[in-house]
């Protein structure tokens, strides 16, 4: 789970605001015009959840922190209250044996900071690494596993150069800023973990999706070849010390390299990492298209090749996952991978005090069939994490979208544990 998504109390707490709680003021940007603000109210009910993921039987806890509840403007005070918070949570989690694994950012930028410029500013480096710090400071002794970023691809491409997500910025020029720091900070803050934790164990969550060509012709594996650079190269591969990915004739990626000149910053962004986190939802197929500015490619949707998907669209093809788990693990200095996230948003019927999910069962199963399979064949998986314990705030979907394994009735805050629950408790009781 992740503190935006999950932790609700935004006005409490001391805490600041964050990128989503403005973005999701705007007319029309989140379905049903919802608002993170309380969202399946996390901080005040994590004992509560914290319990149901125990009695399903999980061992470990993936959750975020919230850098604006920590530090209200982003940088400067301190709140104590926040400290406190992640304290408690963490002391419930041990108390438990859930083993706390925890991402530093997941997308919820102080607002302060966006004021400011954002991922888009160069001084974003110092003001994350002083929040680094202050999380290492604080919790290194309670907590082993750190994720530094969540799923950058995601946060700098909607968030900075399409709009779609917080902060809500147009700009090709914003993005390839986002980029370049975001990489440079990833990579620095490593290296400051390890320094001041030397026994922590550092990943860093990619988002993956295998891209396949509608029609076998030269202009179409083009395109492939372009989304696939973008979607699974372009922040992995610095990470390992690669450089960013380049490739002729696809202007936007010549021009991102001119503007940053980033064939000098190869060493700075290299990362010391013990883990890849691998995120796999789907697969994506696209065509050549001219009228897509930037990328000249566009996708075509499960729905239009009538393959199976989910509620959202997204296509369910767990062999493709398997295959992308060979694909990372093969690049040279990847040692482990976990799998930081895995799940679907799927139709479930609510009846007498039971929620039936039998779609997600069968998405569940075969996404871990296909890890497991990839593990045997010697792929170093070594976790996998559900998306997710609760229904949450997903993002522009707002609450449409339901992707736990235990429902969530937002009005009332009462939980339900879906089948897919029971099934992973049977599943994890090696039933
Ligand atoms: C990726 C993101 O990390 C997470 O926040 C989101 O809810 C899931 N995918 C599902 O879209």
């Amino acid at each position: 789970m992740s503190a935006p998504q999950n932790e609700g109390a935004a006005l409490e707490g001391g805490r600041g605001l964050s990128v989503w709680d403005v973005f999701s003021r705007r007319v029309t940007a989140i379905k049903g015009g919802a608002k993170p603000t309380v969202s399946c109210n996390f901080y005040h009910l994590y004992k509560n959840d914290l319990l149901l993921a125990k009695a399903l039987g999980f061992s470990s806890f993936r959750f975020s922190i919230s850098w604006s509840r920590l530090l209200p403007a982003g940088t400067g005070k301190v709140n104590q209250e926040g400290i406190r918070f992640y304290h408690n949570l963490l002391d419930e989690c041990l108390l438990l044996g859930l083993t706390p694994v925890v991402t530093l950012y997941h997308w919820d930028l102080p607002q302060s900071l966006q004021k400011e410029g954002g991922w888009s500013n160069h001084q974003i480096i110092k003001w994350f690494i002083r929040y680094v710090k202050l999380c290492i400071q604080e919790y290194s002794d309670k907590v082993k596993y750190w994720i530094i970023m969540n799923e950058p691809f995601a946060f700098t491409s909607l968030g900075y150069m399409t709009g779609f997500h917080a902060p809500g910025k147009i700009s090709v020029k914003g993005f390839y800023l986002a980029a370049h720091h975001v990489a440079l900070a990833t990579a620095e803050a490593s290296k400051t973990i390890r320094l001041l934790q030397p026994n922590a164990c550092i990943g860093n969550s990619f988002s993956f999706s295998e891209i396949h060509p509608y029609y076998q012709n030269a202009q179409d594996v083009k395109a492939a070849e372009k989304g696939d650079l973008l979607l699974n190269r372009f922040f992995l591969e610095p990470a390992l010390g690669m450089g960013f990915p380049y490739m002729e004739s696809f202007p936007v990626i010549e021009k991102f390299h001119v503007f940053n000149r980033s064939w000098r910053f190869q060493e700075a962004m290299k990362c010391d990492l013990d883990f890849v986190g691998f995120q796999y939802y789907f697969p994506v197929t696209v065509r050549h298209n001219p009228l897509i500015p930037y990328l000249g490619a566009s996708e075509v949707s499960a729905k239009r090749r009538k393959v199976p998907h989910t509620l959202l669209g997204w296509e369910i093809n767990a062999e493709s996952c398997g295959r992308m788990l060979h694909r990372i693990a093969k690049y040279p200095g990847v040692t482990k991978i976990i799998i930081t996230e895995g799940g679907c948003a799927e139709k479930e019927v609510v009846q007498e005090g039971r929620v039936a999910d039998p779609n997600r069962i069968h998405y569940c199963k075969h996404y871990l069939a296909a890890v497991l399979k990839a593990k045997n064949e010697g792929v170093p998986v070594d976790g996998y994490f559900a998306w997710t314990l609760t229904d949450n705030f997903e993002w522009t979907y707002g609450f449409t979208a339901r992707f736990g394994l235990v429902r969530v009735d937002f009005d009332t805050q009462l939980r339900t544990v879906k089948d897919s629950g029971f099934w992973f408790r049977d599943f994890l009781n090696g039933r």
